[in-house]
């Protein structure tokens, strides 16, 4: 299987290639035109405004708070560092729950203030009219199945899904109707390797799994959990690879010294 890295400014079309070639799809999140601009230099093939800004970026519990007017804020930051990737907007809890009209309705707001490339809509069924209405607009179109956090309060816990196989025939069932009605991806959180495997193997559209093992065809991360940022998050699906709490604690304290001790600036910081 040959591995293609030349993939231009990155599409649907680019996911569909992929999948068909094997190539994994990477992706991040970003909230902020450096974060975006950095994640994309570095090669990432899609990056998501998710909902999750409402905790690592606000500070809330849960993602529900965030909304749609916030959403369009930071998604205008981050398309402006994006070259590459494709940039995917979350459509925040309650912007699409309440009707087909209403789901529609914001995701066109999305398109038109922003130059994002699509929307990610949580649920299967449920959702599925809205999907259908919002991709025959053009519109592309993820999904996300397994783990809903916008659905915490339904679930009552973040406990992973697929687990018994009620809830499997569930997600292999919602994976066809959102393909059907229109979808060009679908994140798959928290779900059993295997159950992610054969969900994956149901659809002709990219999965792109969070916590949910190497079949994926992608996998996508909260950037400041994989950076170290986060300090009270450990879910054993995430990978850190830097440190940059401990790095910008130590760089902070060392400036905050050099300030007290007059140590800076010093006469070349100086005019
Ligand atoms: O909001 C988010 O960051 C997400 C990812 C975890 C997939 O939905």
């Amino acid at each position: 299987m040959s591995v293609h890295t030349d993939f231009r400014k990155i599409t649907t079309k680019t996911f569909m290639l992929m999948k068909q070639s094997g190539t994994k799809i990477a992706a991040l999140t970003a909230y902020d035109y450096i974060t975006a601009k950095l994640v994309d230099q570095a090669g990432v093939d899609f990056i998501l405004i998710g909902d999750s800004l409402s905790n690592v970026f606000q500070g809330n519990e849960t993602t529900l708070p965030v909304t749609m007017d916030e959403m369009i804020y930071h998604t205008k930051a981050v398309t402006k560092g994006v070259q590459r990737a494709m940039v995917v907007v979350d459509l925040p809890f309650m912007s699409y729950q309440l009707s087909v009209d209403e789901g529609f309705r914001n995701a066109g707001r999305i398109m038109k203030e922003t130059s994002a490339g699509g929307v990610k809509l949580e649920g299967g069924e449920r959702i599925a009219e809205t999907v259908r209405k919002i991709t025959e607009a053009g519109i592309p179109v993820m999904g996300h199945l397994g783990l809903t956090p916008q659905s915490i309060h339904q679930f009552g816990s973040y406990r992973e899904r697929g687990k018994n196989e009620e809830e499997v025939e569930e997600l292999l069932k919602d994976a066809k109707i959102i393909e059907q009605a229109g979808a060009f991806s679908i994140v798959l959180e928290k779900v059993p390797a295997a159950v992610a495997k054969k969900v994956t193997e149901s659809v002709s559209i990219p999965t792109i799994g969070i916590g949910a093992g190497v079949e994926c065809d992608g996998q996508i991360l909260v950037t400041p959990d994989m950076l170290g940022l986060t300090q009270d998050f450990h879910p054993r699906f995430v990978r850190r690879y830097a440190n940059l709490s401990e790095e910008i604690i130590n760089s902070v304290k060392k400036y905050t010294e050099d300030v007290k001790q007059k140590a800076f600036p010093s006469e070349k910081e100086s005019y």
